[in-house]
């Protein structure tokens, strides 16, 4: 590894409204698909250590790392059984050690991913609640319940969880009858907590102090909306085409309760005990801005994941309406917005926004899906839309393949499926496996330079051969150079600080705005549009000689 140059500036000196999350380019790693040291086709944490000049090069803030805790991985790591330690299977404490002190050493910041709605079942606490049996302080940090009817074998209540099925899993008891039943949103391997119970909360706040003393720059808190149940547990039946997180619905009686935010209001507290700028970003599916902003009041966490925004269409109107609501909502309680176009749950937005038919969150595409979508509209719209997303003031979230122009991978056999979606819904649902396919490095190597011995967790498809890091980091027209060239000139412009001027007079299908001296143009239509005037600096796509074609973005400079 080449020795680091970059050290992180003295974070306790930061400026209250100057705090790095305010403008930070964040890039989601998915350690199981990045890069695999070990050559077991998962990836691991000394894998990540040695590509982080490679990251360092693309030009990001900072790092967000999904589960690498100790799981049974049903859930990708999103079950977790011990908070405070590596899984054996991404390394060692020590090899978490060696990643933050890299990534520091090189001006990268590190978050975490913290799961607190449920663990695994294989945690000490679920297997303490099993043995314990019904009225226990053990069962008490679930949410273990009776079951309704005569023998009590009707679930408490009526709820589905996320990934199909019912939410409730009934338990045999110690001695071999049918007992309890326990509530799981997600698979019956991940049982939620009782956050009504301070044991938890406690428990909670030891667990941010563990990552917080090893240096960590934040957490990225998962399903952030769902930790408070509603009073009586009430019935409630989903919409059947609501995306799976809820984003779009009003009054779930285990999203967006109430009571959620003291938990923040608790954690913030907990990291302002810390120096520097620890930060705390939400993953809450709402239906607006104006409701995510929630998560972010002052005395909350500092971001939320800007969901409303990537379920947008590749529209201009749409677009121009959730951004300016979207600063609005967010600007009224001080925070920064957030921008993302791509995560590990929803299809890459290389394939959504040429998608033709409806496909909620979390239900995925694969062969058998209507409306596949056409790949280099794809990619044209992809490009396009990031190159308008880096020009927003505020932080963007890139997930890990983006800046490759990578694909969702549609035609994954059913055999090599891993997400519980799948199985759960049975086959009915794909999932999201065709997002986290491990990324290709080189096109000549064994599992395109993800593991040195060609094992790969999820079939890595052959044109990504084309598509590899190495092959497009010569290539001047390539997604990862636009990606590097638009990170390079938001860092210079200082577009992050930035504030947004809407740009009037253009054609209905162009989005038009002005961030510092950078004016954004994109072509949302199927028509070439005129290019205004101005010094070229990026470009979603070749340009006409004097049109923006359709699905481009550019930016232009005044000098
Ligand atoms: C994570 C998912 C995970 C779920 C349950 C989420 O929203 O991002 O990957 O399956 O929470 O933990």
């Amino acid at each position: 590894m080449t020795s680091p140059d970059i050290e992180l500036a003295d974070t306790s000196t930061a400026v209250p409204g100057a705090e790095w999350w305010r403008t930070a380019v964040i890039y989601q790693i998915y350690p199981r698909s990045f890069s695999d040291s070990s050559g077991d086709g998962i990836g691991d944490l000394p894998g990540i250590t040695s590509r982080l000049d490679d990251l360092r090069s693309l030009g990001v803030d900072a790092l967000w790392l999904s589960p690498f805790q100790r799981s049974p991985q049903k859930d990708a790591g999103y079950d977790v059984s011990d908070y405070c330690d590596v899984d054996p299977l991404f390394g060692t404490l020590a090899d978490f050690d060696e990643l933050l002190d890299q990534a520091h050493r090189r001006g990268i910041r590190l978050i975490v991913d913290l799961v607190p709605n449920h663990s695994s079942d294989q945690h000490r606490w679920f297997q303490e609640a099993l043995a314990a049996g019904p009225g226990s302080r053990e069962r008490a940090r679930y949410l273990f319940r009776d079951g309704r009817g005569l023998d009590g074998d009707v679930p408490p209540n009526n709820w589905e969880s996320i990934f199909g099925g019912p939410a409730w899993t009934r338990v045999v008891e110690a001695d071999g009858s049918l007992g309890q039943w326990y509530l799981h949103l997600f698979d019956s391997s991940q049982p939620d907590f009782d956050w009504s119970n301070e044991e938890v909360r406690e428990e909670f706040r030891r667990i941010l102090r563990f990552w917080l003393d090893r240096g960590v720059d934040g957490f990225r808190v998962d399903v952030a909306h769902g930790l408070i149940k509603a009073e009586g547990l009430p019935d409630y039946s989903p919409d059947p085409e609501g995306g799976s997180m809820g984003g779009d619905e009003e009054g779930v009686p285990y999203w967006g309760q109430p009571g959620v935010h003291e938990v923040y209001r608790d954690w913030h507290a907990v990291l302002a005990e810390y120096d520097g700028d620890r930060a705390l970003c939400a993953e809450a599916w709402r239906p607006t801005p104006e409701e995510t902003a929630l998560w972010v009041r002052p005395d909350e966490m500092h971001q939320a994941f800007n969901f409303p925004y990537l379920e947008t269409e590749w529209d201009a109107a749409a677009l121009r309406d959730v951004i300016t609501e979207s600063l609005r909502a967010f600007g009224s309680v001080g925070a920064p917005s957030t921008w993302v176009l791509s995560n590990h749950d929803v299809v890459r937005h290389a394939s959504r926004l040429a998608l033709t038919a409806e496909n909620p969150q979390g239900h995925g595409i694969g062969p058998k899906s209507v409306g596949k979508p056409i790949a280099d509209v794809g990619l044209r719209r992809a490009r396009a839309a990031t190159t308008v997303m880096l020009g927003l003031p505020g932080s963007a979230y890139l997930y890990q393949g983006e800046e490759l122009g990578l694909p969702e991978v549609i035609d994954l056999d059913d055999d090599t499926r891993q997400d519980p979606t799948w199985f759960r819904t049975g086959g009915e649902r794909y999932g999201r496996d065709g997002c986290r396919v491990p990324l290709p490095w080189s096109s000549d190597a064994p599992a395109y330079g993800f593991s040195a011995t060609g094992e790969s967790w999820l079939p890595q498809p052959a044109e990504w051969a084309t598509l590899a890091r190495e092959v497009q980091a010569e290539d001047e027209a390539s997604t990862l150079s636009l990606y590097r060239a638009l990170l390079a000139a938001r860092r210079a412009r200082h577009l992050g600080e930035g504030t947004l001027e809407w740009l009037d007079g253009f054609d209905a299908q162009v989005l038009a705005f002005r961030n510092g001296n950078v004016t954004v143009v994109a072509n949302t239509g199927s028509t070439p549009v005129a290019l205004p005037d101005g010094i070229v600096i990026a470009a979603s796509g070749p340009l006409g000689r004097a049109t923006i074609p359709a699905d481009t973005a550019v930016w232009l400079a005044d000098d």
